[in-house]
């Protein structure tokens, strides 16, 4: 090889490395984007498939807590076709939410019985405690209190749900004005129900919550069951 040749090769090899390294640069960057777009995917999945698994638990959940606060033997209508699909967040919804009525035939008529409220206290200790409160149509007292899904301490706030302590039981039968305002909280600040040692944030949360959906029970209920009735005549 002549001196003049060897010039030529050292210079073509010098002339692709830089088409070398772009071709690099561009392959590596297509395989990084491939997988940061797989990842996305499999986490995009992950979470949507959990997030309508546990939507499934909190309705089976509420569906078993409806017929808790309203037996089968006590109303003559099937639940689960009588309901609206609702947000309002004066009731703490953060989506749509299903209300249910339980219906009893008087003289050969569906009479409305119980209005079951689906509510979210935002103010629990670690955020959102859904739960359902069915509220008598005739005389406005608490037919039953069930909390469906909350994220409070084992030990200390989770005893608003029933599998921990039966503090839930002891809403039956009041309503607006029993007790009055001032009783509606816990027993240490100079109310009626029992609060819980050293956790006074979640109980006060979920009783302030039912007031609130007491007085809106009063204020809505009658244009509420009127949108059940317009369902039931289609
Ligand atoms: C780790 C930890 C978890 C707690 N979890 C709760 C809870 O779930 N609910 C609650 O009301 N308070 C909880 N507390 C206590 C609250 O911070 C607060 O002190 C208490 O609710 C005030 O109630 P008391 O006035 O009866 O002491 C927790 C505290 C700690 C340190």
């Amino acid at each position: 090889m002549t001196d003049n040749s060897e010039h030529q090769d050292r210079q073509k090899n010098s002339d692709d490395k830089p088409n070398s390294l772009g071709l690099s640069i561009s392959t590596n960057s297509a395989i990084l984007g491939f997988f940061a777009l797989l990842c996305t995917a499999i986490i995009a999945s992950t979470y949507l498939s959990t997030e309508e698994k546990i939507d499934k638990q909190k309705r089976q959940a509420q569906l078993k807590a409806l017929y808790q606060i309203v037996p089968k033997q006590q109303h003559d209508n099937d639940m689960l076709q009588d309901n609206i699909v609702f947000e309002d967040q004066a009731l703490g919804h953060r989506k749509e939410q299903t209300l249910f009525l339980a219906k009893k035939s008087l003289s050969g008529e569906q009479q409305p019985l119980t209005l079951i409220y689906p509510v979210t206290a935002r103010d629990g200790y670690s955020g959102d405690i859904d739960f359902i409160i069915g509220i008598n149509v005739s005389d406005g007292s608490i037919a039953g209190v069930r909390v469906i899904k909350h994220k409070e301490t084992p030990g200390l706030g989770d005893k608003v749900d029933l599998r921990k302590s039966d503090w839930v039981l002891d809403f039956n039968g009041h309503s607006l004005g029993d007790p009055d305002s001032e009783g509606w909280t816990v027993k240490k600040e100079g109310g009626i129900f029992d609060g819980f040692t050293g956790a006074t944030i979640t109980p006060r949360a979920v009783i302030a919550s039912i007031e609130n959906t007491l007085r809106y029970h009063h204020l809505n209920a009658d244009k509420l069951i009127e949108q059940f009735d317009v369902k039931t005549e289609q």
